[in-house]
């Protein structure tokens, strides 16, 4: 049980007060990873879940901000939706078009999508030089979109994209070829992703497939090789009959739950300027997956 002195300094009249609006919201893990990382530096603030109805957007915004609310992250199905509501969207987040954290400073909302930096960190931490990093990545939606980016703006100097619908990869690379027109970017069938896996040295994973059992295997397991490094997004299961086939033909693996927690980290960083102990929100959140 906890004790009136614990509970004390858990919650006061200065809390400061940080959300995540979503619908559904019961499944994040968001306001166990935040509040663990606001106790950890014994920060006086709640991070707690806002079931929001996408019709009840503008509204839940309008109460945040005349609430005294300092921060939020947006998820499922508002992310796209929250743009035109924000004073400031960050040009990362407008060229995904998508915001996943919103930091609200004297009642001004400025919009950031941190997938793209919270992607980056768990590659960081493997001492990757991005300069080097030639990159193939299957899909070409939201998620693609982020991750893209991100690779791009640290200096991977090559980068392919392979999607179910070509069209859609065919599209992304237009933007991206504008936005970086340094890089050498392409894009290609899926039927081409095997073949061309060889000449690079990142694979990423940015579908859902891998989700749910059953889901057809991406890449066969001739495609990886123990110099690739295998970056799968999906992070539930822990990992993914793609990282398990990467792994056992000798390549370093990525499981998604790195980014979830980098993705949480940057929010962090933008909202404290605190760093995250990653170490011990892996281990709190690793058996919950
Ligand atoms: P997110 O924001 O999570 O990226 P999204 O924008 O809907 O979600 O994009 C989903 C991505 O997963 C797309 O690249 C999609 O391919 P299509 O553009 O062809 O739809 C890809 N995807 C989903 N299911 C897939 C499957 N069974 N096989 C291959 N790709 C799949």
């Amino acid at each position: 049980m906890t004790s009136g002195s614990e509970l004390a300094r858990a919650i006061s009249g200065g809390t400061r007060l940080y959300g995540i609006l979503g619908h559904p919201i019961t499944h994040s893990l968001s306001p166990l990873i935040q509040t663990f990382a606001f106790q950890h530096h014994h920060l006086d603030c709640l991070y707690v879940p806002f079931p929001v109805q996408p019709d009840r957007l503008p509204t839940a915004l309008a109460g945040a901000i005349a609430l005294g609310i300092c921060g939020l992250n947006i998820t499922i199905p508002h992310k796209e939706a929250i743009l035109p509501l924000l004073d400031e969207v960050s040009t990362e987040a407008e060229f995904i078009g998508a915001v996943n954290t919103v930091d609200i400073r004297d009642g001004r909302t400025i919009g950031y999508n941190t997938d793209g930096d919270g992607f980056l960190l768990p590659l960081q931490a493997l001492h990757i030089v991005f300069a080097d990093t030639t990159a193939l990545i299957l899909g070409a939606g939201g998620a693609a979109r982020a991750v893209t980016v991100a690779l791009l703006r640290a200096g991977c100097p090559e980068l392919t994209l392979c999607n179910r619908t070509p069209e859609r990869a065919y599209r992304l690379c237009d933007d991206l070829c504008q936005r970086f027109p340094q890089a050498q970017i392409n894009s290609m069938p899926f039927e081409h992703a095997a073949a061309a896996a060889r000449d690079h040295s990142l694979i990423v994973n940015t579908t859902a497939v891998g989700l749910h059992p059953g889901d057809p295997q991406l890449l066969p397991e001739t495609a990886f090789r123990p110099e690739h490094v295998v970056y799968d997004i999906v992070y539930r299961p822990l990992y993914t009959e793609l990282l398990q086939v990467a792994k056992q033909r000798g390549a370093t693996v990525v499981p998604g739950i790195e980014m979830l927690i980098g993705q949480g980290a940057e929010a962090f960083r933008i909202w404290t300027d605190r760093t995250f102990p990653t170490l011990a929100i892996r281990h709190l959140v690793q058996p919950l997956i």
